[in-house]
């Protein structure tokens, strides 16, 4: 590592500019970052993570329900094998799922999750001692371990201190803006300190981006403030496709009015929804697996019958039903969901069902990967030398149109490690010529522009009207007019964007408004995207309902979309075979 200052970076501001060398730099603490970094570090001495937030507060921390793993070590699981677990999977996934990644996925499943166990992370046991495993939607036996209700809060903390163990240095708080770059060679970072508003140049061998997901730009979220996809954004800018783009997951127990995630582990537990009228609905749309079923399918039972006016008083919410839980049991296996559900919806749930509504919950798409997670360029079949991408930024492909609850966890880690291990690697080749003074100067430096800004509309304005674009345009059910009229409305967000913008707040330390500007450029990019993609695939599969195209159509739709801007600004969509789909 090493610290070097170039000054007068712009030479009117005479702003000195810190640069910072790493062998490997994380962009992005959450699971996938962490995983990376431990592996990276068995190779390295020298890797580094920088996070936007403090990274105990990645959103990984509150994944909730469970992380999967086919042990079969149970007498409810004894015939579980990765097979199965593969075969749901890809089920799930409305069979969009590459098969090469999700047999990666599925057969080192066992050993990631108990190397994590190894690490420290304190899964829940049985009375007999056994690692315990819950049932969880479209896996057809349990297979997810769990911590309580904590999963990712006890991986998080302990992939944390692993790397504090392994001397991984940590910029907190630090905004990273774009890539540095040339030829699809990343030579390293353009950011800034949070704190003090000084930008950073970070230069590194190789980089991953681990930066987690983009649900923000949809006004009820189970995501974390922090989820603007900003690593989508640095893609989209580096000409980076996006691999499908029009899959969002709706999960569909968010807390109702604020999207707060009610995990599935309630429903794996064995709670009830009810709708307004008081019935048990879930028979009506899957009788075997009823609350169990995957969760585009209880998602949209559950916006069918809100649709139909059986919400609660005829409002957009229905129930989930734990009263017939003991005390001890919701305490014991459900304590964040008790807690949540008394904290903000002021209910006790062992006397009264919790008010829950679906939330925009996880991205299926995203930075397009091969299988040791380098990312895809925009030439055909061709990769970027040193960048690397894991987590729920990435698209490895192995949530297809639907992910199963439980596969984000154990796809941040197995595939987290796979990018350590080859980026790692990568970087030991002879590395970033330093970046110059001169090259600096290349890279427009975002806040200093928005600052200097003259309009009259500011970042949270856009971003509430965006938020609702997305609801109502790109949500649970889609069509073709709605998605045209919410391309047109994010076109003139984007106008206002970039022709009456203003921030109140122009100071540079802790500046929040300034820092919500730059996300907000990275979500109109983004969500524009979505729209795009989703406006294009003309079928209904997994998470991606067309109201106008109701059924799967694997004649023309068994492909992934890439979507993309060309370097003259326009959008193009190309579409590639999924791997090993003939072969079933
Ligand atoms: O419901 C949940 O606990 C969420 C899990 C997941 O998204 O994997």
């Amino acid at each position: 590592m090493g610290f070097v200052l170039i000054l007068s970076y712009k030479k009117e501001t005479k702003k000195t500019m810190k640069k910072i060398n790493h062998d490997l730099v994380i962009v992005g603490g959450g699971a996938a970052g962490l995983r990376a970094a431990i592996e990276a570090s068995k190779v390295l001495d020298d890797v580094a993570v920088v996070s936007k937030v403090k990274t105990l507060r990645s959103h990984s921390v509150a994944a909730q329900g469970g992380i999967a793993a086919p042990l079969g070590n149970l007498p409810e699981n004894k015939h579980d094998n990765w097979k199965r677990h593969y075969k749901d999977t890809v089920k799930g996934g409305g069979d969009l799922v590459d098969r090469d990644a999700c047999e990666i996925l599925t057969q080192n499943a066992g050993e990631n999750v108990i190397e994590l166990e190894h690490m420290g992370v304190p899964f829940n046991r049985t009375e007999e001692g056994w690692l315990d495993q819950r049932p969880f939607g479209g896996h057809s036996l349990p297979r997810a371990m769990y911590a309580a209700d904590r999963t990712g809060h006890a991986i998080l903390y302990t992939l944390y201190g692993q790397n504090l163990k392994l001397g991984t240095t940590f910029y907190d708080e630090y905004f990273i803006l774009d890539l540095v770059s040339e030829d699809e060679r990343v030579k390293g970072l353009i950011g800034y300190n949070i704190a003090t508003g000084e930008p950073v140049l970070f230069s590194a061998g190789a980089v991953i981006l681990a930066t987690g997901g983009c649900s923000q730009s949809y006004e009820i979220t189970s995501s974390g403030r922090a989820s603007t996809g900003d690593g989508l954004g640095m893609a989209i800018r580096a000409g980076i496709p996006l691999e499908d783009m029009e899959f969002i997951q709706f999960h569909p127990t968010g807390l109702k009015g604020r999207g707060i995630l009610v995990s599935e582990a309630a429903r794996g537990e064995g709670g009830y929804l009810i709708n307004g009228e008081g019935e048990r609905f879930m028979h009506n749309y899957e009788p075997e697996l009823m609350e169990l079923a995957p969760r585009d399918v209880v998602t949209r039972a559950i916006q069918r019958e809100i649709n139909a006016g059986r919400g609660v008083g005829g409002e957009d919410y229905l129930y989930l039903d734990l009263t017939h839980f003991s005390r001890k049991k919701i305490e014991s296996k459900i304590p964040t969901i008790n807690q949540l559900a008394q904290d903000f919806a002021d209910v006790d749930p062992a006397k009264n069902p919790i008010p829950i509504q679906p939330t925009a919950h996880y991205c299926m798409g995203g930075v397009p990967t091969d299988l040791t997670g380098r990312v895809r360029s925009r030439k055909g079949g061709e990769f970027w030398n040193n960048l690397y991408a894991a987590g729920e930024v990435a698209c490895v492909s192995v949530h297809g149109a639907n992910r199963l609850g439980t596969n984000s966890l154990l796809e941040a880690v197995t595939f987290g490690k796979r990018a350590g291990k080859h980026a790692a690697c990568q970087s030991k080749q002879p590395h970033s010529e330093e970046i110059g003074e001169e090259e600096a100067r290349r890279y427009e430096f975002g806040p200093d522009l928005l600052l200097k800004r003259e309009g009259s509309t500011r970042p949270h304005q856009i971003r509430a009207r965006l938020k609702e674009v997305m609801m109502e345009t790109a949500g649970i059910f889609r069509d073709g007019e709605e998605l045209k009229e919410g391309l047109e409305r994010i076109r003139e967000l984007k106008q206002i964007y970039s022709e009456d913008f203003r921030l109140d707040d122009r100071s540079r330390r802790f500046n929040t408004e300034l820092m919500s500007g730059l996300e907000l450029e990275n979500m109109l990019n983004y969500s524009e995207l979505i729209i795009r993609s989703a406006l294009r695939r003309e079928e209904t599969r997994g998470a991606h309902y067309r109201l106008d195209f109701p059924e799967r159509d694997d004649s023309n739709w068994l492909r992934h979309s890439f979507v993309s801007r060309n370097p003259s600004g326009e959008v193009e969509i190309e579409y590639r075979p999924v791997r090993g789909a003939s072969e079933g």
